[in-house]
């Protein structure tokens, strides 16, 4: 929640810039070690969700291992203070140039996609004399209910490899003198708030590496991937994801042999609350049939909303009471609409707000998650600023 306190710092600030509460970052990476340790699962944090410095700093102090996705995040987890053993590479895409350089860095594990690219991690791994620890992404094929752009385990869907091409996997590996497969990985999506959708992965997971058992490989390590949505429509600190009951289905219904380890990849979960894009009102516009309030910040700083309608809290805070809650003596429904030139370029359409100015500043919360990270030059916008709370 915002405070009278905060806004008036905030007035001393250009707009638009991300305002990190660190608290809420803190605690947030607390719990979640706290539920993980009692499990004794090992969490990489999905560096793809944000890679703001004070971000990675702070979750890498906590002992997280790194979750990438291109060569860069490889090499700012490395230089970033995580551990090269808890880091992993995953894509579908990876280069050439990025397999290398994960190689040299001595990573854990490549999350690998296809049979070519096991064959090509292979050769890149020899010519170096090394040899490369892989886990196979799996496509479960198990449906996450979550925004059709971004589910990713499905038949339909470019990531990893299908269940009726594993005789070829592991072919490929046997035949891959360079390569140890020391797992499976799995990732169906994100924003996945019902928990039966991860009881269905887990009953997949137990049945593919079961098979990769049967065939005779050692599986060591079981990676669910991520995934765990957050509650958008509750931005505030007590709201933390509740880690616990998401790793208890993972407990009760994930078979685990006494050698194996369970390894997750957390973004959003991890990240989304600490977040909100704080914009000013540049206009207010009173139309004949709608009111927009034009701010100064809009997809190029969140796109979000723009791309997948997803919901974000947004408040005046400006007109806070004195006990943080909105004025609403007079409210007003405005479409919250940002400068770019796309008619798309619109935060939510029927926003209830107090009455609201020229000048006001407004938070679109909950933005920690894919907010920065995807922010744009469209327009030759200005980079986005960030702000902490100490
Ligand atoms: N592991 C893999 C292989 C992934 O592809 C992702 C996210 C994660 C882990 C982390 O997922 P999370 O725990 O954050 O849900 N830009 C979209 C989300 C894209 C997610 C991409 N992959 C959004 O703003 O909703």
């Amino acid at each position: 929640m915002f405070t009278k306190d905060i806004t008036t710092r905030f007035g001393e600030i250009e707009t638009p810039f991300y305002y990190y509460n660190l608290d809420v970052l803190r605690d947030t990476l607390q719990a979640c070690q706290n539920a993980a340790q009692k499990y004794g699962y090992h969490v990489h944090y999905a560096m793809k969700a944000n890679f703001n410095p004070k971000v990675l700093q702070t979750i890498q102090s906590y002992g997280f291992g790194a979750d990438c996705v291109s060569g860069n995040e490889v090499k700012a987890a490395i230089e970033y203070g995580f551990n090269k053993d808890k880091v992993v590479f995953a894509g579908v895409g990876k280069s050439d140039k990025e397999i290398n350089l994960a190689l040299d860095a001595g990573i854990f594990c490549f999350n690998v996609e296809s049979v070519q690219e096991l064959l090509v991690i292979n050769d890149l791994a020899g010519a170096k004399g090394q040899k490369a620890n892989v886990a196979i992404r799996i496509n479960p094929n198990v449906d996450a209910h979550t925004h059709h752009f971004i589910t990713t385990g499905l038949e339909e869907n470019k990531f990893g490899v299908n269940v009726w091409q594993l005789p070829d996997v592991a072919d490929t590996l046997r035949n891959c003198k360079n390569l140890n497969l020391l797992g499976i990985h799995f990732h169906i999506g994100s924003q996945i708030t019902d928990l039966e959708t991860f009881k269905t992965l887990c009953t997949r997971v137990n049945e593919l590496s079961e098979w990769f058992e049967q065939k005779g490989f050692n599986i060591k390590v079981l990676n669910v991937g991520g995934g765990f949505g957050v509650n958008y429509y509750s931005p505030d600190h007590d709201n933390i994801a509740d880690f616990e009951a998401y790793f208890k289905v993972f407990s009760d219904f994930l078979n685990v042999k006494p050698n194996q380890e369970v390894h997750f990849e957390l973004g959003r979960a991890l990240v989304a609350q600490s977040a909100s894009l704080i914009a000013r009102v540049l206009y207010v516009k009173n139309g004949l049939k709608k009111n927009f309030l034009i701010l100064d910040a809009g997809m190029t700083e969140l796109i979000r909303p723009m791309l997948y309608q997803a919901y974000h809290q947004i408040e005046n805070i400006s007109r806070l009471s004195v006990a943080g809650s909105q004025l609403s003596d007079k409210a007003i429904i405005y479409d919250v609409v940002g400068p770019i030139c796309e008619s798309t370029d619109c935060f939510r359409k029927d926003v209830e707000l107090p009455e609201s100015f020229r000048g006001d500043l407004i938070a679109v919360r909950t933005a920690g998650a894919y907010g920065e990270v995807m922010a744009s030059h469209y327009n030759l916008r200005d980079q986005v600023q960030s702000v902490y709370s100490e």
